[in-house]
């Protein structure tokens, strides 16, 4: 142990805790265990925290069901729904909660954050930092701490800190062992060097460090965010250009992605993003601006917004057109639900989206997804679900990809084609290899690219230059 200045000692390995084990808490809880670190994850849904005492993990992860069976046997890792035995346990809590959009607003739903964080406080008797990772509107820290000097008999024991946190979902694991950049958001020495302690092993193989305050360390987020969304968008904007003219949308990027300043990763056009994050992290970006009066600065998020949702609905229209214009008692299969590969999560998924469109347009929608289904089908019933891959493409008019799962782009076009009644495809991905599709009779389609397919020329290793 070491002193330094209030509120205590820098433990070498600090205790830590981990409020919400959702996708981005149970991850962050595997991860520092396997590191060697006492972890202590807490959630109020008691099925969660069972499912992952017995070693599951509640929802699909590459890579993390075995990480988390490795680290339950070494007995660095429990599961709690207790606030007493968390507060009790951690020397650094990291609050991972969701902030999901508030119904009926743009703005961002804090009420799990402020719980978690003051059910914490109203119970620590030792010294205690108290980290937050999930995205909050900036300000909301500085709150947070007026309401812990609240909420708290001891308001000298503890200190808060901001952690933002960048993991993408289907690379949790690998985001989180080995992330970018890690950024700390402190107001004191020894809140700095508590989090230094917290993730010594990441910092020590020379991970990049920025330490900030709280406001630029909440606003980290939702700038990078912001900024990835804006290149979707910004590529599709480029689609709906390409539509008009005859241009193609896919040459384009490639072209775009050889200059070293561009660069060719989340420049890949298609249906536009969805998830838990970039949608409604934008929308409540926007909104926060607006309230400390500078919402002109980020006016184009609210365009960066209405590009992508547009993808949906042209997306929709490609199928129609490719249906001979009416979908009426048209059977459609739709790939994927997923809102990317790689995941079960179905939080605002373009693909359900569109299904949900088609069907609204009275066309005998089937969906299938290799992960999402459960998910889907609890969210979506009103939609016509396969249970295989074939199942799903057999007797369709018309096939559109939605979530571009290795299933699908390395399916073999000729074994489809003896499945479905019309040989036409939209890749709303722009994930097929639209050549192998046309030799093999289809009529392809995808948003931004001509429908000649004279035109569609991609050299070999362009086709690796652009990717999400
Ligand atoms: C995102 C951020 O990448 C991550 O850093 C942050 O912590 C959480 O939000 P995630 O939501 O897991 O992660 O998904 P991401 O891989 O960013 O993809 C978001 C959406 O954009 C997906 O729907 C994806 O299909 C779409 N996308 C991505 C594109 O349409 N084109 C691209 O070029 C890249």
């Amino acid at each position: 142990m070491s002193t330094t200045d209030t509120p205590g000692l820098v433990p070498e390995r600090p205790k830590l805790t981990v409020i919400g084990t959702g996708y981005l808490g149970a991850t962050h809880a595997v991860a520092m265990a396997s590191l060697g670190y006492d972890v202590l994850g807490v959630d109020v849904d008691q099925k969660k925290i069972d499912l992952l005492t017995s070693g599951e993990v509640p929802f699909f992860e590459p890579g993390l069901p075995e990480l988390l069976k490795k680290v339950l046997a070494t007995g660095k890792l429990r599961f709690t729904t207790s606030f007493d035995e968390a507060a009790e346990f951690g020397d650094v809590h990291f609050i991972c909660v969701g902030t999901p959009q508030l119904h009926g607003s743009q703005a961002a739903n804090l009420e799990y954050v402020e719980s978690a964080f003051t059910e914490l406080a109203k119970r620590i008797t030792t010294p205690a930092l108290l980290v937050g990772k999930s995205t909050v509107p900036v300000g909301t820290a500085t709150r947070l701490t007026e309401m812990l000097l609240e909420a708290s008999p001891n308001p000298e024991l503890l200190q808060l800190a901001w952690n933002p946190e960048f993991l993408r979902e289907g690379y949790a694991v690998q985001d989180t062992l080995r992330p970018d950049r890690l950024v700390f958001g402190v107001e004191s020495e020894w809140a700095e060097q508590m989090l230094r302690a917290a993730f010594a092993p990441i910092l020590e193989v020379g991970t990049p460090l920025v330490v900030a305050d709280l406001k630029t360390a909440e606003l980290v987020k939702v700038a990078a965010n912001s900024f990835l969304a804006t290149k979707i968008s910004y590529i599709n904007a480029m689609a709906e250009v390409c539509e008009v003219t005859g241009a193609d949308v896919n040459l384009l990027a490639s072209a775009l992605s050889y200059d070293d300043r561009i660069g060719g990763r989340f420049l890949k056009p298609g249906l536009g993003f969805g998830g838990g994050c970039l949608p409604k992290d934008i929308r409540a970006f926007a909104f926060r601006a607006e309230e400390l009066g500078v919402g002109q600065a980020v006016a184009f998020l609210h365009e960066v917004d209405a590009i992508n949702n547009r993808r949906r609905m042209r997306t929709v229209d490609l199928v129609r057109e490719l249906a001979g214009g009416d979908l009426r008692g048209k059977r459609i299969a739709c790939l994927g639900a997923a809102f990317k590969p790689n995941s079960d999560d179905i939080r605002d998924a373009p693909a359900l989206d569109v299904a949900d469109m088609l069907r609204a347009e009275s066309a005998d929608v089937v969906v299938y997804d290799p992960e999402a289904m459960e998910n889907a089908k609890r969210v979506y019933p009103q939609l016509t679900y396969a249970d295989t891959f074939s199942q799903c493409i057999k007797g369709a008019d018309v096939v559109v990809l939605l979530t571009e799962w290795d299933q699908f782009r390395s399916a073999d076009p000729e074994m489809m084609g003896e499945l479905v009644v019309g040989k036409s495809i939209v890749d709303g991905r722009h994930a097929l290899d639209a050549d192998a599709y046309r030799a093999a009779g289809w009529v392809y389609r995808a948003l931004g690219r001509p429908a000649d397919p004279k035109t569609v020329r991609l050299s070999e290793d362009a086709k690796d230059q652009v990717t999400v």
